[in-house]
């Protein structure tokens, strides 16, 4: 349903994008992930209008996307979310979704609302106050909720559990293993912990320096080497940790590999060491 050719995307001398190839089916789950400034929040922008790719295409059911504007987007099924919650704070949660789904999805579906005000865990809170006043876990719920009000069949979610405590964490990876099935939404999730990666995707790809540098199943793609260098190559601390959640994480896949084939995994292989 989403299809990427050559999409590139250039701020002055900077390519954020470059060359990127990517398809993603109808109803599939694929995790994005990458170094900080790999380009993946363009990627989203690029394929929600936010911004004008300077080259290739972005295909949505076979359609160019080129020159439609965002709520056109959103109109035809992509939806998304923002890294930084962007509720309208004076407006009560339950207004939020209403706003949502009528610009959105160009309809208001009471019981669609009700609906996704279950699922998401903000049934409390949706008539009382105002959305601005929400803590962090209730505005990631609200931003993914506001996203489903659109009714997306291509959601793209930005680092919604950023942030969130190890509870409301797993709280909100149950409701993104549902989403698919209850929802019927292709879903491209950009997250940094390689745990939930794994958990929730059984496709990854992997930007770095705008470049798609791997795209396949996580055990495979976290013990590439490409990978592997693309975060030991940096020096931020979030890289460093995924860096060492891609070790763990192939050092796991190799072990449950080795178990398959009843030998040892190999201790000397270079990219545990990197
Ligand atoms: N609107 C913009 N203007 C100029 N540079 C931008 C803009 N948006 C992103 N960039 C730059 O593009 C690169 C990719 O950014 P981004 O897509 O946000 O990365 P990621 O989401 O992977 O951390 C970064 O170097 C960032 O500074
Ligand atoms: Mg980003």
């Amino acid at each position: 349903m989403l299809e990427l050719k050559n999409l590139s995307v250039r701020f002055g001398g900077l390519a954020a994008l470059d060359g990127v190839d990517l398809a993603l089916g109808a109803g599939q789950v694929l995790g994005l992930v990458g170094p900080n400034g790999a380009g993946k929040t363009t990627l989203f922008n690029a394929v929600s209008g936010l911004v004008r790719p300077g080259a290739g295409r972005v295909l949505f059911d076979g359609r160019d996307l080129a020159g439609l504007a965002p709520h056109r987007r959103a109109r035809l099924g992509v939806g998304r979310t923002f890294q930084i919650p962007q509720p309208l704070a004076r407006l009560t949660v339950a207004e939020n979704l209403l706003v949502a789904q009528r610009f959105g999805a160009g309809r208001v579906d009471p019981a669609r609302l009700a609906e996704i005000l279950d699922f998401t865990g903000l049934a409390g809170k949706a008539g009382h106050d105002a959305a601005g006043g929400l803590a962090l876990s209730e505005l990631k719920a609200l931003e993914l909720a506001k996203a489903l009000a659109t009714a997306p069949r291509l959601l793209l979610l930005d680092e919604v559990l950023a942030g969130l405590e190890s509870h409301g964490k797993r709280r909100f990876m149950a409701m993104l293993a549902e989403l698919p099935a209850r929802f019927g939404s292709a879903v491209l999730l950009i997250e940094h912990d390689i745990e939930t990666i794994h958990a929730l995707c059984p496709r990854v790809a992997v930007l770095d320096f705008g470049r798609l540098i791997a795209d396949g199943a996580p055990a495979d793609v976290f013990r590439d080497p490409a990978v592997v260098r693309s975060y030991t190559g940096t020096g931020a601390d979030a890289d460093a940790a995924m860096a060492a959640g891609a070790r763990a994480a192939a050092a796991r896949a190799a072990a449950a590999d080795a178990a398959a084939a009843d030998v040892d995994p190999d201790p000397g292989a270079g990219w545990r060491d990197a």
